[in-house]
């Protein structure tokens, strides 16, 4: 891990010095550094934004674009030139738990959606797309880093390596299992809105399935819920993906903003926000997520609650997730960006410790793994893990209802949390 550091540190110096040399070579340029940082722009919107078929305004000020599925951004991908969708996967996992059922033999809880389908939806052969704006990419560090993560933020319990996690600012409040071959997770997990101190942060909640070591060629998947001011320009709960083969380095992206992930559902845009949001001591929505690996075609799927197969990322973007992966992670993240010295007061979950329980704390629960018999089951030797308990905590727990579930987050900054 202490290679990987310095190997970090030499990046970035690198980074910086190119950024340095294209600046100086641009100001040379006269005055038409903002000409080119305009077309530049205008270029990367023009590959991100497919012509719709159709567009809708949704709420909350995105205007989700209705792309024909074989127009989608995955087929810019030179390896997947030549090919044909799947449109549906050859195997679900055995044992998938129908909430369906259960809700309707108890109180049903209404079904968490998304905020655009007040206004409308997409026809068939259609995706939903959140069209990216000038403001969004602008947000960005740079336009080709708009989209993606800036550094590795992958919480590892097992190297903790504590300068290496306090100097990235992620901190963590999470569950964890390894030490076995898994093809895929499940979580239900409670939808909050946490309070964001400063736009360059963000929260999420989210599974990560991970393959490989934590070095320069991590595979990641990760899907869940997350606010992230400088990503969507508002402090809106979305649903997100993301996927990288290289440690967050030249690979991947959120949701749809690179070449890869393949969409083949009309009703769910990802990056879209969720509504409804849960209420302290109030109503509670909770959304379900299932990623899983097709034991025939080895494509990595993904469905977003009961009713929504969204689609897969083709196993060829991957090196060890092409087999399959070597932990789970389940649970919260956040930027501590420490602005003015202290820590921040960006809220993990619900923005309430996991003591306080249901209703006031958020929870993942029925968290679940695929074995290599395709079964979902409940995961053996759960681990617990978080860099400042006194920041955001995470707490297991396991009965009938909830199976394997744990309560996480917290409000950062508090008299405990200077
Ligand atoms: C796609 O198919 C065409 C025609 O069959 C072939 O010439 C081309 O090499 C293929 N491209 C890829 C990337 O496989
Ligand atoms: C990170 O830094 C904080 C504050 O300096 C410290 O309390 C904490 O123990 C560190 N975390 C780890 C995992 O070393
Ligand atoms: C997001 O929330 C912060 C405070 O938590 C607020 O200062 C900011 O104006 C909000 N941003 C938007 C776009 O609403």
């Amino acid at each position: 891990m202490a290679a990987h550091v310095s190997v970090c540190r030499g990046l970035v110096v690198v980074l910086a010095l190119v950024a340095w040399l294209s600046c100086a070579a641009a100001e040379g340029g006269g005055g038409d550094r903002a000409v080119r940082q305009r077309l530049e722009v205008r270029r990367h919107l023009k590959r991100l934004n497919k012509k719709p078929v159709k567009s809708i305004r949704s709420p909350d000020g995105d205007i989700i674009d209705c792309v024909h599925v074989s127009h989608q951004p995955a087929f810019d991908h030179p390896f997947l030139k030549n090919h044909s969708i799947q449109m549906r996967p050859t195997y679900h996992p055995e044992g998938l738990f129908d909430e369906n059922k259960l809700a309707s033999q108890e109180k049903k809880t209404p079904s968490t959606a998304q905020l655009w389908h007040q206004n409308g939806r997409c026809p068939e052969d259609t995706i939903p797309i959140r069209r990216t704006t000038r403001d969004d990419v602008l947000r960005a560090s740079s336009v080709k880093r708009y989209g993606r993560k800036k550094h590795r933020s992958i919480p590892c319990p097992l190297s903790v390596d504590p300068d290496l996690l306090n100097e990235s600012g992620h901190q963590h409040a999470i569950a964890y299992v390894e030490g076995d071959r898994y093809y895929g997770a499940k979580a239900t997990i409670n939808v909050w809105r946490p309070k964001i101190q400063q736009p360059n942060e963000f929260s999420l909640s989210q599974l990560w399935i991970l393959g490989g070591s934590f070095g320069e060629d991590l595979n990641s998947i990760e899907a869940g819920w997350q606010v992230s001011p400088d990503l969507y320009g508002d402090n809106n709960t979305r649903l997100f993906t993301y996927w990288t083969s290289d440690a967050y380095q030249a690979t991947g992206c959120y949701n749809l903003l690179c070449s890869g992930f393949i969409q083949v559902n009309n009703e769910v845009a990802m990056g879209a926000s969720i509504s409804p949001i849960s209420d302290y001591d109030g109503s509670q929505y909770d959304v379900s997520i299932l990623v899983w690996k097709d034991p025939k075609e080895g494509n990595w799927w993904m469905q977003f609650g009961n009713d929504y197969v969204l689609g897969y990322w083709p196993s060829f973007l991957f090196s060890y997730l092409s087999d399959s992966a070597s932990m789970i992670e389940w649970g919260g993240e956040v930027v501590n960006s420490d602005a003015d010295g202290e820590h921040t007061s960006t809220e993990m979950g619900s923005g309430r410790f996991p003591e306080e329980g249901f209703s006031k704390a958020s929870y993942f629960r029925n968290i679940q793994v695929v074995d290599g018999s395709n079964n979902l089951r409940a995961p053996t030797g759960v681990g617990a893990f978080t860099e400042q308990s006194n920041c955001y905590d995470v707490q297991n727990g396991n009965n009938g209802e909830w199976g394997q579930y744990f309560y996480y987050g917290g409000p950062g900054r508090n008299s405990n949390c200077p």
